[in-house]
């Protein structure tokens, strides 16, 4: 395989490039170290990769580089570059989630549509659909964001599937739920749990603390990825999700049994944003992408703990 991967220096895009690199694949990729979080940590991302064979990294905005020439040789695309975060995507800042998720995801599929690729997998996200209705979720529920950040991805789909249908461009959606690992970004909340907790200061939970999520293992998500790409029905969109659902209040609980020590908390006001729950039905990507998630969330938070070094968060 030879893959191109967009946004390759952030948490899920260098652990696909990592695991695409040892299975033989060559993988092109691209990232302009945007400032949503620090990109000292996104460099730190790449230091697994940077001299491994195979690889080929482009430092760049993908609004500003020759698209055409970075599409030419690859058979697939793994489009996972964009802003994430999806309580950070109002006022002002909407403009910068329009560029990054909606602009650039349209420019990167003008220049797919002009050459061959065997898949285009798009990195969608579980907020498209907001309070959903029905738990847990199929792919099939009526999607009603509640956040602007899940209106760019949800644009995003529509994007995909609409050069699917017009073009033939063989796009995937992955709606990945919550993800969690080594490397998680600094402003997801096992990362800020685990910082805070390190440094004997409080955890900021928002809101009451019940609400919940179906967490999923990066490791998961990335087999969900490749598999996406091998297998994946052109035009269709599958939920990506652990199978790990809990409470803020649960994860607490179990960080600091996995510490051996109480965490403190400080309760501040919900942010908009937030969906109450989410919860997957993963019964497609179990069928068609042959997707079994293998880590739970004690183990894979384990696994997050063990990675991030005291003198990291210190
Ligand atoms: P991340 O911020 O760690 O990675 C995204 C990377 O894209 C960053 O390194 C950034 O510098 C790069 N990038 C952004 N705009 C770019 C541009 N114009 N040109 C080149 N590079 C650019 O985020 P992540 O958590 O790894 O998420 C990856 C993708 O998955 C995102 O599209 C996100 O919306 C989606 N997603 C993530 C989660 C999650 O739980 N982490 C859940 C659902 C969906
Ligand atoms: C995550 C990603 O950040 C989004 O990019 C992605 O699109 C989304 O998953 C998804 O599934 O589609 P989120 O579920 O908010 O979004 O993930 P976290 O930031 O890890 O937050 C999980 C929960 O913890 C949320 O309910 C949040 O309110 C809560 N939280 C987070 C806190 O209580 N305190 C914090 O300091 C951080």
């Amino acid at each position: 395989m030879r893959a191109l991967i967009t946004g390759v220096a952030g948490f899920i895009g260098s652990h696909l490039a990592e695991r695409l690199l040892s299975s033989g694949a060559t993988v092109l990729g691209v990232d302009s170290f945007t400032d949503y979080y620090a990109p000292e940590r996104k460099r730190a991302n790449l230091n697994g990769l940077a001299s491994t064979e195979g690889f080929r990294f482009v430092e760049g905005n993908l609004r500003e580089l020759e698209l055409s020439s970075l599409t030419e040789d690859v058979d697939i695309v793994f489009h996972l570059a964009g802003q994430p975060g999806v309580r950070r995507s109002w006022g002002r800042q909407f403009e910068v989630y329009l560029n990054e998720n909606l602009l650039t995801t349209q420019l990167l599929l003008e220049a797919v549509k002009e050459v061959e690729v065997n898949r285009f997998v798009y990195a969608s996200s579980s907020s498209i659909y907001g309070d959903a209705e029905r738990f847990p979720t199929p792919e099939s529920e009526p999607p009603r964001p509640v956040s602007p950040y899940g209106v760019t991805k949800l644009a995003g789909e529509h994007l995909c599937h609409l050069y699917f249908s017009r073009f033939g461009v063989p796009t995937v959606a992955l709606r990945y739920f919550t993800v969690f690992g080594p490397r998680q970004r600094p402003d997801m909340a096992f990362t800020r749990f685990i910082e805070a907790a390190r440094q004997g200061s409080e955890v900021e939970i928002f809101g009451d603390g019940l609400q919940s999520r179906d967490f999923t293992f990066v490791e998961d998500a990335v087999s969900a990825t490749v598999a996406a790409a091998e297998k994946g029905r052109p035009g269709e969109a599958y939920n990506v999700a652990g199978g790990a659902q809990a409470t803020v209040l649960e994860v607490l609980d179990l960080l600091g049994e996995l510490l051996r020590s109480e965490v403190a908390v400080r309760h501040l006001p919900a942010v908009p944003g937030d969906a109450r729950h989410t919860g997957a039905d993963t019964a497609k990507a179990r069928r068609d992408l042959g997707y079994a998630p293998q880590t739970g969330l004690e183990a894979g938070l384990y696994k997050q703990l063990a990675a991030s070094s005291p003198s990291q968060s210190a």
